[in-house]
């Protein structure tokens, strides 16, 4: 049996691991893996490598993505996934793992609903998927943003500054609204809800009169800018000296935390072994640290709920 791997989308830390499940698990069950590189647009193109379980050794541990990847605007139109298709048949290649985010799992239902079977790994540092309690590369991410945390406290403290931290995150607070909690912010912005205005000036004011020494502000990107918040902050509290920073691509690189490691290398081998059984159109998800399938037309239709009750929880905790 031939089998295809491809990585899609936004890289995380994490997804190498996968890749290195994919194959090896491949090989175990004496499939043939071919490699695609550059997402969805290597399929089209034809860019490829056959992968044995030598090929994938020394990656389990490095960030970003081996095969390489990236987002594919041909994959919106039926034409392009009809390409695709047409090269994955032409290499008589049965089933496809596809590693990646939201993007990545559209385009594998595409490809399934044309008649190719595929299956994901959910990796994305925003864990903004339905279905899944953890995508890859979020463990990592957020470790990664407590660590600027940690740093801009130690400066915001020597200097009795308010500080605004923009971190990842277009349409999730999943990501501001963990690290503001575990990071201990005063207030965090998220998409989910407008602009927290009211929280500002009140933890503001309370830290004034407990005589903090830091106030730190985490925004999603997805909710406002690093700017536009520093920027409301002076005009409504001119004394108050404001810096800001913009953590950007920072947060998607660098090693993958143990758990990263671990939940890639059990989604990655379960999801060849799905294929292997017949398996079709579904994501591998972490329910409860079992691991389930989950179709992916529900999975791409259903919103991931965040729990809007930490926004509270971030306040009181800072109190
Ligand atoms: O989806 C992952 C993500 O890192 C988002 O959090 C972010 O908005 C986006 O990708 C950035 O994409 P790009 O690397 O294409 O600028």
């Amino acid at each position: 049996m031939n089998l295809g791997v491809v990585t899609s989308g936004g890289d995380s830390p994490g997804m190498n691991a996968a890749v290195r499940a994919v194959v090896r698990q491949g090989v175990a069950l004496d499939a043939r893996m071919i490699g695609f590189r550059q997402g969805f647009q290597g399929i089209i193109d034809v860019d490829l490598r056959e992968l044995d379980a030598q090929s994938v050794s020394g990656i389990l541990d490095r960030g970003g993505t081996w095969l390489g990847s990236g987002r594919c605007p041909q994959f919106t139109s039926e034409q392009g996934v009809r390409k695709a298709i047409d090269t994955l048949h032409s290499l008589e290649i049965e089933g496809l793992v596809v590693i990646g985010g939201d993007g990545s799992l559209k385009g594998a239902h595409a490809l399934n609903r044309q008649g190719l079977r595929a299956v994901v790994v959910p990796a994305t540092i925003d864990n903004d998927i339905y279905g899944t309690e953890a995508t890859i590369g979020y463990d990592t991410c957020l470790n990664t943003i407590l660590d600027a945390v940690s740093r801009i406290r130690d400066t915001a403290s020597a200097h009795d500054r308010l500080f605004v931290l923009e971190v990842m995150g277009r349409d999730s607070g999943e990501l501001a609204l963990n690290s503001a909690l575990a990071g201990g912010a005063e207030v965090v912005a998220i998409p989910e809800t407008g602009p927290p205005w009211d929280v500002v000036r009140e933890m503001i004011e309370h830290g004034h009169q407990r005589g903090k020494l830091h106030i730190l502000i985490i925004v999603a990107e997805g909710s406002l800018s690093a700017d536009e918040m520093a920027q409301y902050v002076s005009r409504n509290f001119p004394g108050r000296e404001v810096r800001r920073s913009v953590l950007g691509h920072i947060q998607r690189g660098g090693r993958p935390s143990a758990r990263d490691c671990i939940i890639a290398s059990r989604m990655g081998a379960r999801a060849v072994t799905a294929l292997v059984q017949g398996g079709s159109d579904v994501m591998v998800g972490l329910q409860g640290e079992e691991l389930v399938l989950v179709s992916l037309a529900e999975a791409i239709s259903r919103k991931k709920e965040i729990d809007l009750s930490l926004l509270d929880l971030v306040a009181n905790l800072a109190r």
